[in-house]
Order: structure tokens, then sequence, then C-alpha cells
């Protein structure tokens, strides 16, 4: 039952080589195993969206999804979006909003208009 898996990760372009129980969360697996903690955790039940990401170019919430499920996937988190030096709108409003950014602006911005975040 807590046999392991070794994948890797894509995550905003880069490699992350990690073992991980079957069962783990893909934002777990994010945050703890390739030290990404951008993406964060709220409900954990699919509710808030607080840990959306975007997983080939689709917003998925990563509390939702095994790890083991995004293995060959393009993931992109929060941490991904800057230009270089120069803040992604949606990390602007990040920093303006303590954290805390409406979800029907990651819908506007990242779905083409077309729902909310899954
Ligand atoms: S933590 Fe709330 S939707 Fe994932």
């Amino acid at each position: 039952m807590n046999e392991k898996f070794d994948i890797t990760l894509n995550i905003n372009g880069r490699d992350y080589p990690i073992r991980v129980e079957a069962r783990k969360t893909l934002v777990d697996a994010i945050r703890d195993d390739c030290g990404q903690t951008g993406t964060h955790i709220g409900c954990e039940h699919g509710i808030c969206g607080t840990c959306t990401v975007i997983v080939d170019e689709e917003a998925v919430r990563s509390c939702l999804m095994f790890a083991v499920q995004a293995q060959g996937k393009k993931i992109r988190t929060v941490e991904g979006l800057a230009n270089g030096d120069e803040l992604h709108p949606l990390q602007r409003a990040f920093i303006e909003n303590h954290g805390s950014v409406p979800l029907h602006w990651l819908s506007e911005h990242h779905q083409g208009g077309a729902g909310g975040p899954r």
C-alpha cells in the first residue's frame, strides 16, 4: 500500500525526479518534493481553488490530482509566470491582495473565459 514510484514532474520547464506514494497529491509533491511553495493548500477538497496550477494548458486543482497522474505533463505554477525579472499581472495581484486572487480572474486569464479552474 505504501509502494513508492519514481516519477519526473516537469514544473515551469524544469524536471524534478522524485519518489512518491501513489496517493500523494500533486500539490504536496510540488511543495514538499520539488520545493515550489508558491502553490498553496487551502480546503484540500477542490472547493477553494488555492492549489490551482496549469497542467498541459488546463487549470487543475492540484489537491484533486495525484502526482503520478502528472508524469509526462507540463506543469506551470505561479513561479513560472514571470518574464525574466518582470512579474506577471497575476503575481502582482497576489502581492497587492496579500495572496488572494479572485477565481474569476484565473478563469478569464488562463482558460479564455470558459469556465473556472478544475
Ligand atoms: S486546496 Fe482548495 S481546491 Fe485545492
